[in-house]
């Protein structure tokens, strides 16, 4: 006996007959195959089964009343579900080509001729019911197959998230890695590069400080054989000319060693304790017409300033430097703001870090211009570093400015960004004790007269040269710094003395000196030049050579102001 299916692979198979022994005898012969056989005794009791049950075979019977087989199967292979459904024709009587033709048509795949012989029916049925089976388990395992299919690709697709998120992650982490390596590297860097450039100051210093010195003396040496050898040419109007122009040469030679050796550090200061407030204010109006009308000036003073113990002199000069440096960074207008305050170090933020812990006086001096990018910041304090072009900036400004305050025991800060703006920070440390009030004794009877002298000058350095000059000889002075301005003072005062520049732009001195002549017939005047091919002298008028010493000042003023005069120091203008 064949192999009978499990229990779970049986397939139901269906009998259609309306005679009761025929569906009996179907049975017997059926039943050792071992599947489920449902009976049915009529068309309509067959439709029942076939829609409450899968069906893998209907064995039926062509003549039945009501609807016989044939009926049966056509009316369901109308149905897509039973298209597919085997069918098996069993008839007892004759049956016709017709009739055979008829049950093909409507999709019947086999017919047994009665009487049955029970081993073809049989076999016929197995085939059927084990082709259902395959098909079923085929269906089954396809179906299992994409289900494993669509698991593991679901399982890959999450492993597959997974890798991208850590490889995010991993990413992430890496770049976070990578910027703080960064972050560290740059600190590292930019504290190498502040070693790096405090040591670069340093030996520049003492480079410059070295050959500064050596220039001076030698400029010094020169200047004393000049001053010699212009005694001896006597009236030779040429040959002193050319001596003078030497003169000039190395006079400018000497200043220049002069800031030289200010950022050497090696200054010959007068340190004094000095008020600042007052000395800044005394030299706004010099600020002002050095760094003329369009830029605002703004000066804060902090509550109980304490004295600085500076030199006077040299402040003001590193104060106008800097105003100097902001005009320049301000060439279409803005705003000058100097500050001064007490100030503690290191507790305050942004004590530089050369600075001693004490007590302080700062100066802020604060503009509103181009600011300066990192490499120029980098570089601003160097010696001869200099953003503004051959024969326009010496490059001397800042270092001057450092090497003064270094050398009085402070220090100097700049803060600054391309575009907005700069402010430079003095460190200036504090002086002991209050500056003594020293009262300016009255002038005696037969002394030399004091005058009202009007200074005409558009280098704000030369202008606060000479003023010293003059006011240490005891005078007053009026500035100007264009002949325009000149004129306007003038016509609102009386002035004993003038003395103007030649070379100015706009009105020259000499046009100026004209101007005075036919308005103030006897109005003194100085022309002070460097040229050595003067222009037609007016009458009236004296000339000054620059650059000029104080005696020679203090010896054309009395020339010219009767009374006026007196003992002099000497000072380069
Ligand atoms: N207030 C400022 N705003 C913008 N840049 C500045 C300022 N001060 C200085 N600098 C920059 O620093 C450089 C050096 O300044 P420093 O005063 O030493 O020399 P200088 O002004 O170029 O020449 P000099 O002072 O001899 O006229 C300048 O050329 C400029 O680039
Ligand atoms: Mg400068």
């Amino acid at each position: 006996m064949p192999d009978v299916p499990a229990p779970a692979d049986r397939v139901n198979i269906l009998l259609v007959d309306d005679q009761p022994a025929k569906l009996l005898s179907y049975e017997v012969i059926l039943r050792e195959l071992g599947e489920n056989l449902v009976m049915a005794s009529s068309a309509r009791e067959a439709l029942e089964h076939l829609l409450k049950i899968d069906i893998a075979v209907i064995l039926v019977d062509v003549h039945m009343p009501e609807m016989d087989g044939f009926e049966l199967v056509e009316l369901l292979r109308q149905h897509p579900r039973f298209e597919e459904t085997a069918v098996i024709f069993v008839s007892g009587i004759h049956l016709t080509d017709l009739d055979r033709l008829r049950g093909y048509q409507v999709g019947a795949v086999d017919y047994v001729p009665v009487p049955v012989v029970p081993e073809l029916l049989r076999a016929k049925v197995r085939v059927f019911a084990e082709l259902y089976r395959k098909t079923r388990q085929l269906e089954k395992l396809n179906a299992e197959l994409e289900r494993r299919v669509a698991e593991r690709t679901s399982a890959l697709e999450l492993a597959n998230a997974r890798l991208r998120e850590s490889e995010a992650e991993l990413q992430q982490s890496n770049e976070e890695l990578e910027r703080r390596v960064e972050e560290r590297t740059r600190e590292r860097e930019a504290a190498k590069a502040d070693l790096l450039q405090m040591q670069k100051l340093e030996s520049l210093g003492q480079l410059t400080g070295g050959v500064a010195h050596d220039f001076n003396n030698l400029l010094m040496a020169m200047l004393g054989s000049l001053e010699l050898l212009k005694k001896r040419v006597g009236e030779d109007e040429k040959a002193r000319r050319l001596v003078d122009n030497a003169i000039q040469g190395a006079e400018r030679g000497a200043a220049l060693t002069q800031r030289m050796l200010a950022f050497a550090r090696r200054q010959d200061l007068k340190p004094e304790t000095v008020d600042v407030a007052p000395l800044i204010e005394g030299m706004t109006d010099l600020l002002r017409r050095s760094i003329g009308p369009n830029i605002e000036i703004e000066t804060r003073f902090g509550p109980a300033l304490k004295p600085a113990l500076v030199d006077a002199t040299q402040l003001e000069l590193a104060l106008l430097n800097l105003g100097l440096n902001a005009r320049d960074a301000m060439p279409d207008g803005g705003r000058l703001r100097v500050c001064v305050e007490n100030a503690t170090a290191p507790r305050q933020g942004g004590a530089p870090d050369a600075l001693g812990p004490g007590d302080y006086v700062r100066i802020l001096v604060e503009d509103s211009g181009i600011g300066m990018d990192e490499a120029t910041l980098a570089r601003a304090v160097e010696p001869f570093f200099t953003t503004k072009g051959i024969g326009k900036g010496t490059g001397l400004g800042l270092s001057v400015v450092h090497g003064l305050v270094t050398q009085l025991g402070g220090a100097m800060a700049i803060r600054s960004r391309a575009g907005q703006g700069t402010t430079v920070e003095l460190w200036l440390p504090v002086g002991k004790e209050r500056p003594a009030m020293t009262e300016q004794p009255a002038p005696q009877a037969g002394e030399q007269r004091r005058c009202r002298v009007l200074l005409v000058e558009d280098d704000a350095l030369i202008m606060m040269g000479t003023t010293d000059m003059l006011e240490d000889l005891g005078h007053e002075v009026l500035q100007a710094s264009s002949a325009a301005e000149a004129l306007d003072v003038l016509e609102k005062t009386t002035v004993d003395l003038m003395i103007t520049d030649h070379a100015m732009p706009g009105m020259n001195g000499s046009e100026l000196a004209t101007r005075c002549r036919q308005r103030w017939s006897d109005l003194p005047i100085i022309l002070a030049t460097g040229y050595v091919d003067f222009p037609a002298q007016v009458s009236g008028t004296v000339k000054l050579t620059k650059p000029y010493r104080q005696a020679e000042l203090a010896a054309q003023i009395s020339a010219l102001v009767p009374g006026a005069g007196g003992g002099a120091a000497s000072l380069v203008a």
